[in-house]
């Protein structure tokens, strides 16, 4: 007797060949009979798609993930070298504490806010090790959603990160947003943010992307930068940094905490979310850290107390191989100076593939104006396509980017930036 089960809709069905010349089918309802099926994610689901086409010209800008020059992963030598270190170390498998360890936290605040930075000297910050980006924004946001007494607005860029919105609103958050992108001139709408800022309420959460905004890869001037933090002072605006990006804007990393380091100087409380997944490559090992600047060490403790019961109900502790790699290469000069330098590298090999793309394009008789390309800064590039052109980049060439347009530039490589410029002229001209 042949049993088999086909799982197709929401039914569960199941039929015995034996002595049926057609085979009869028994229809079982489950519990989750009535669950529809959800779309692919905006970003990640692009990779799925990507993975199933044999097209062997296909290329994915999709995610935000840094390719090499041959298009592959990229394992930073920093990193190889603290896990080989790590190695002889016979480290255990225990738990990290619900925070992370402290040596990671405080190597992770300094890096933003600064080794002499009075927040680090006086101790205010309140800094715990979260699961990446996601998961430390996530955390803040729990914690904003229970202890943040002046409202649950949270007012993010137009456009922002595809997942700041889930997130935000997973922690029974409000999510609005002001204007920042300016499709006219592909830059920073800088008037109108200052316009929308002026009339968010007072006590509001202002999310600002620290450098390297994405999707857009159009961040503000210096002057810009002091501008808004005095006006969302004045308006008493609470400023959310989210900076997963530090050193892929400029190849600096000092140099990309700009903005939150003016807004420290400035006098304002911040809230902060940082990522180690594309500045040191640790994509998959989900290192990240989520700061709240308080007022004294005091007030720091008994703040990370009340985070330390949030995470333990969300997940307990975090992941700790990740986070000893960052501690390792953090704490050995010979190799801080190394990830710098691979910072640096990275950055520099984007700022080429910009400029070879706007070549290619023009070599391709293409007449449109896409000096916007080489402007943009960070791993992303608003290319202004508009979502037709993408499909039929998509269908036709077998490359794979978000619906807006946006293309991750450290998916361009020497090797298929020709055939990008091609294609894009063809569905632009
Ligand atoms: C992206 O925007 O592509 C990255 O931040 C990856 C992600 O999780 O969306």
């Amino acid at each position: 007797m042949a049993v088999r089960s086909l799982c197709t809709g929401n039914l569960l069905n199941i039929f015995v060949s034996k002595n049926l010349s057609s085979p009869a089918c028994i229809k079982l309802s489950s519990t989750w009979s009535n669950v529809e099926m959800g779309p692919p994610d905006a970003i990640l689901g692009i990779t799925e798609a990507f993975k199933k086409d044999s097209s062997p010209s296909k290329i994915n800008l999709g995610v935000g993930a840094y390719r090499d020059d041959n298009g592959k992963p990229f394992v930073l030598e920093c990193v190889k070298k603290a896990e080989q270190a790590l190695m002889g170390g016979n480290l255990d498998k225990e738990y990290a504490p619900i925070g992370g360890t402290p040596e990671f936290c405080l190597e992770t605040a300094k890096l933003a806010f600064g080794d002499n930075s009075p927040v680090i000297k006086d101790g205010r910050n309140m800094t715990v090790q979260g699961i990446s980006g996601t998961g430390s924004l996530r955390i803040g946001a729990a914690f904003f959603s229970k202890f943040y007494s002046k409202g649950k607005d949270f007012w993010i860029p137009t456009p922002s990160w595809g997942n700041h919105t889930p997130i935000f609103k997973h922690a029974g958050l409000e999510v609005k947003s002001y204007r920042y992108y300016d499709p006219s001139t592909c830059g920073f709408d800088f008037s109108g943010a200052m316009e929308d800022i002026s009339k968010i309420p007072e006590g509001n959460v202002i999310v600002l992307h620290a450098c390297a905004h994405n999707p857009t890869g159009v961040d503000p001037k210096p002057e810009q930068w002091k501008e808004m933090s005095a006006l969302i002072k004045k308006k008493k605006l609470f400023p959310f940094f989210d900076m997963a990006y530090q050193g892929f804007a400029s190849g600096d990393t000092t140099r990309d905490a700009f903005a939150l380091r003016q807004f420290i100087e400035d006098g304002h409380e911040v809230a902060l979310a940082q990522s180690y997944a594309k500045n040191m490559g640790l994509y998959g090992e989900r290192a990240g850290a989520f700061t709240i600047v308080c007022g004294s060490k005091e007030e720091a403790d008994r703040n990370m107390s009340q985070m330390k019961i949030i995470i333990r109900g969300m997940y307990s502790s975090p992941p700790i191989h990740g986070a000893r790699i960052v501690t390792k290469v953090l704490t050995t000069p010979e190799l801080k100076n190394l990830w710098l330098g691979e910072v640096k590298g990275m950055a520099d090999r984007i700022i080429t593939m910009r400029e070879k793309l706007v070549a290619g394009l023009a070599k391709e008789g293409s007449s449109r104006n896409w000096q916007h390309i080489i402007d943009q800064i960070g791993m992303f590039c608003f290319t202004g396509l508009k979502p037709d052109q993408v499909e039929r980049l998509t269908k036709e060439f077998s490359i794979y980017l978000t619906k807006d347009g946006r293309i991750s530039v450290a998916g361009v490589s020497s090797s298929n930036v020709d055939y990008l410029a091609r294609a894009m002229h063809a569905v632009t001209k």
